[in-house]
């Protein structure tokens, strides 16, 4: 069913000592004033997520996410994570094809797909990533590129497993710069993308599905673009390195 998330992505920030603080205050944040039907999600570093674990093991509003995945389940691939080790970790959600995977590290929408199975197979939520760069805005393509990311990364899925599936667009132009797009811009890409969603999966699975918005979202500016009709949440970057910023977030729903 469809959920409300707030997703707090750290990107490579912050020391275990500094992870472990920022997520005590948020937690104590939350807890004095507690948030109600809205999924918080604190995406750290890999190395971070064994103490985060414990340290949010009575904790039932605040989840895991790790920020990527190997695409294989186990073997010789030196210096990667799989999904199993993941969730063996108490990790239940795992962002896949973030602009900055697609850009830095060449993530083909190809390889991304099997990355999506491997997060499904060992239990864990994925978070697509999509969004397109500046350059493809303004030649007014965005939708077909978008179209083409979610096609080959997800249509390959059963309805079933299409159902455990969150999608985050995060227009690349957006990302880190403080430039957001606006209201109408997330809303249109937003209801485009859940009727490309029902091309495949039907109307029932893409309304159900929780489709979140990234790219410089803010306290500022949440609470318009939460309010949007095809706006399910956010995934956060700079924002949620700042854990009263991130609260205000979490609570402009
Ligand atoms: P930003 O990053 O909020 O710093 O723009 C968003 C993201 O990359 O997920």
């Amino acid at each position: 069913m469809k959920k409300k998330i707030v997703a707090g992505n750290w990107k490579m920030n912050k020391n275990l000592d500094e992870g472990i603080k920022l997520t005590s205050e948020i937690a104590t944040l939350i807890k004095d004033a507690p948030v109600n039907g809205v999924e918080i999600i604190i995406v750290p570093p890999f190395t971070h997520l064994t103490d985060l674990n414990k340290l949010l093991q009575d904790n039932d509003q605040i989840r895991l996410g790790a920020q990527n995945c190997n695409e294989n389940n186990s073997g010789a691939y030196t210096g990667e994570i799989s999904a199993a080790m993941l969730k063996s970790s108490g990790v239940d959600y795992v962002v896949i094809g973030h602009s900055e995977r697609r850009t830095y590290y060449n993530e083909s929408d190809e390889l991304l797909a099997t990355k999506v199975n491997q997060a499904l197979i060992n239990g864990l939520t994925p978070i697509y990533c999509c969004g397109e760069p500046l350059s493809v805005r303004e030649s007014n393509s965005h939708e077909d590129y978008v179209f083409t990311q979610i096609s080959n990364g997800l249509f390959h899925l059963s309805q079933e497993s299409f159902g455990n599936v969150v999608i985050a667009y995060e227009p690349i132009w957006a990302i880190g710069t403080g430039v957001t797009a606006s209201a109408a811009q997330a809303q249109e890409m937003h209801k485009a993308i859940r009727n490309h969603l029902a091309s495949k999966f039907g109307h029932d699975a893409a309304g159900n599905s929780s489709i979140l918005y990234g790219g410089s979202c803010k306290p500022s500016n949440a609470k318009e673009l939460f309010a949007l009709a095809d706006v399910d949440g956010g995934l956060i970057g700079g924002a949620s390195l700042n854990p009263e910023d991130f609260v205000d977030i979490i609570r402009s729903f």
